[in-house]
């Protein structure tokens, strides 16, 4: 497709009082996915033109540098291989607005180095990614997915009171690796709603946790040893990426369930669906896996105890629209030249 051509929108909001118009035009955005309106409402209120792909087709990093060269900020969402050379290329953007909270698709360094800010969308997804680690919990320690499977296939058949069996959630342990806002969340409802005792390891200690909650901190391989539920909260860097492995499984109860809302490389994934196979562990319930999107043909998927989400931990609209506000916030403060409200590199104001 010749570029001219690209399918993608640019609009000004007509009323709009541009507050920053250098060399007498607007500050352009890249938006490389179709966000909430609400965010790009922000955007137009505060005078920025945007240019926002809306195909059905992931842009190649070749084709989103080539639309940042033409632009000012780029609105991120989700884009991968946004590495050094990429900020080599784009040194020119004034700021970077990621659409989530976790940045381990960015080379961070690299756009401090290039004194290019970072902001992402921190607290306004704590609950819903919760949610989903509950929903995973329940459906997995119920078999729900499984069973519903059954049925459509015509499997209801005589219900037998030894057949098809679920784990009890209630009054077991939780262990939960990575107790930040996220891990925090799923702490409170899973104390309150299901008085389950809460166990964690972190690298630091989280002491509002520990009296909210009664958390215990443990060394990881106690965890491990004594959680009926694991649930991966962590952040996916070079010390937790591959943190799961069958050796990791081997040390957890054999009637115990893994959970990830996390990242998908955190765990590695054929050795977890063999540790599922062998009957290292019981169940698995992810929402992320490794790589995204999963075959269709991953075993995974037609295990009787596991459950599997396409990423969709923070998809609920009140979120979307939460991240999308934030997002464009970074976005309008990094445009004026203002320190963003919410930045991962910090540092690059130094
Ligand atoms: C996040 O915000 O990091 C979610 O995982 C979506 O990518």
């Amino acid at each position: 497709m010749h570029w001219d051509k690209m399918p993608v929108v640019s609009r000004l909001y007509p009323g709009a009082v541009a507050v920053f118009i250098p060399e007498n035009r607007y500050m352009k955005v890249f938006i490389n996915k179709i966000i909430p309106e609400e965010g790009l409402n922000l955007l137009r209120e505060a005078g920025v033109e945007i240019t926002m792909w809306q195909e059905e087709r992931l842009l190649s990093r070749e084709e989103v540098i080539k639309f940042c060269l033409d632009h000012d900020a780029f609105l991120n969402v989700s884009q991968k291989g946004v590495d050094a050379d990429f900020f080599r290329q784009c040194s020119h953007l004034k700021v970077m607005a990621l659409h989530s909270v976790g940045f381990d698709n960015v080379d961070v360094s690299a756009a401090t180095r290039w004194k290019v800010p970072v902001g992402n969308t921190p607290g306004v997804l704590n609950r819903a990614t919760a949610e989903i680690a509950l929903l995973l919990m329940l459906t997995v320690s119920r078999k729900a997915l499984y069973m519903h499977k059954k049925i459509a296939q015509g499997g209801w058949g005589i219900s037998q009171p030894t057949q098809d069996l679920g784990i009890d959630l209630v009054g077991k342990t939780l262990g939960i690796v990575g107790l930040g806002r996220i891990g925090a969340e799923l702490g409170r409802i899973c104390k309150h709603a299901l008085h389950m005792n809460i166990i964690y390891y972190n690298r630091g200690t989280n002491p509002e946790a520990e009296n909210e909650l009664g958390a215990v901190k443990v060394p990881f391989d106690e965890l491990l040893a004594q959680s009926d539920v694991v649930s991966v909260h962590t952040a996916l860097t070079p010390e937790t990426k591959g943190m799961f492995g069958t050796e990791e499984f081997r040390k957890m109860k054999n009637s115990a369930i893994f959970i990830n809302t996390a990242r998908g490389a955190v765990h590695r994934e054929a050795e977890l669906t063999q540790a599922l196979e062998q009957g290292l562990i019981w169940g698995v319930g992810l929402d992320v896996t490794d790589p995204e999107p999963m075959s269709k043909t991953n075993p995974l998927l037609s295990m009787e105890n596991a459950v599997v989400f396409p990423h969709i931990g923070s998809s609920t609209t009140e979120t979307r629209n939460a991240m999308s506000r934030l997002a464009a916030e970074n976005i309008i403060a990094g445009l004026q030249g203002k320190r963003i409200p919410y930045p991962v590199n910090p540092e690059v104001y130094d």
